[in-house]
């Protein structure tokens, strides 16, 4: 990025949990690896991010710490979320205590259980409760949980995951999921929202087109007026910055009404 660029109009929407705010613009780091991820981190922060997404099976949280590190940015103006194989049920807090020692900080904003393994998840999710009791983590969550998922761990333990972190996008949008999680006061997180096809969606550039915006614009900002997380990752400078500068444009209602109507097209 050039130090001329202009500064991004980065929105600063959050969603509330229940202990913080999670900002519904966030960088996402799977595959990035090595320096880039650092670099790639300090650049996103740099450029007005201040929520990064991360997990123990992407082998770079010890970047993205160096990153947050390197970026200037205070790491209490910064969301920090990171995630826990099943495959970790085991030793669930100490494989947080390693992420914590990664990424260089006392506790995360959120711990996601990455996926379900196989059977119940609530033993796991019993861990990640105490978690949040020690102070490790302060909000807790799970990701590509389905419905019944939720409710099960919700049931088992009265703590209702705050984020669902899923696939999500236009193509994938389907109104009943997600009254599902506002019902149940769990907030929608997507990820590879840019992925799938959707950037050379027709309609998607047809907006894009006439508004002077890119693709990967509207789609985050798509995702913002539906109060919906969403974390774009790329590893190039100039994208990065991009990406954020959404803050001063609206989708009118009927853009947003015909991106919506995308995901009924998928049968
Ligand atoms: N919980 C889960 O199971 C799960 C699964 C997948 C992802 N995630 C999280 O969600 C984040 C986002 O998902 P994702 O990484 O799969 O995909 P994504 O952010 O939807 O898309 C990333 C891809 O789009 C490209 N890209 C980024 N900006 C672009 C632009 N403006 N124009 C054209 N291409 C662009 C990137 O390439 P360049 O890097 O070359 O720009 C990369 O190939 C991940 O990084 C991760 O943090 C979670």
């Amino acid at each position: 990025m050039s130090d001329s660029a202009p500064a991004p109009h980065v929105p600063t929407d959050t969603a509330a949990l229940p202990h913080g705010a999670m900002p519904l613009l966030g960088f996402g780091t799977w595959q990035i690896k090595g320096h880039e991820a650092a670099d790639a981190t300090a650049v996103a922060l740099q450029s007005g991010y201040r929520h990064l997404d991360t997990a123990t099976v992407y082998g770079n949280e010890g970047e993205v710490g160096a990153g947050l590190e390197r970026s200037g940015v205070a790491r209490d103006d910064v969301f920090v979320t990171t995630k826990c194989p099943p495959n970790r049920a085991d030793d669930a807090i100490g494989t947080l205590r390693r992420s914590l020692d990664l990424l260089g900080t006392d506790h995360v904003d959120l711990w996601l259980i990455h996926w379900p393994g196989g059977g119940s998840q609530v033993d796991l999710w019993r861990s990640f409760v105490e978690a949040r009791e020690l102070g490790l983590a302060r909000d807790i969550g799970v990701s590509n949980f389905d419905v019944a998922a939720l409710d099960e761990v919700t049931s088992a333990t009265d703590v209702a995951p705050a984020v669902n972190q899923i696939e999500w996008s236009p193509l994938l949008f389907d109104a009943a999921v997600l009254d599902a999680h506002r019902e149940r006061g769990i907030v929608l997180e997507g990820y590879s929202a840019l992925r799938g096809g959707t950037l050379e969606h027709p309609a998607v550039v047809s907006v894009a087109e006439r508004l002077g915006r890119t693709p990967a614009q509207v789609i985050v900002r798509w995702h913002l007026q539906h109060g919906v997380v969403v974390i774009p990752k790329s590893r190039q400078a100039e994208r990065i910055r991009r990406n954020a500068d959404v803050g001063d444009f609206e989708l009118p209602a009927d853009d947003m009404s015909a991106l919506d109507a995308l995901g009924g097209q998928q049968g």
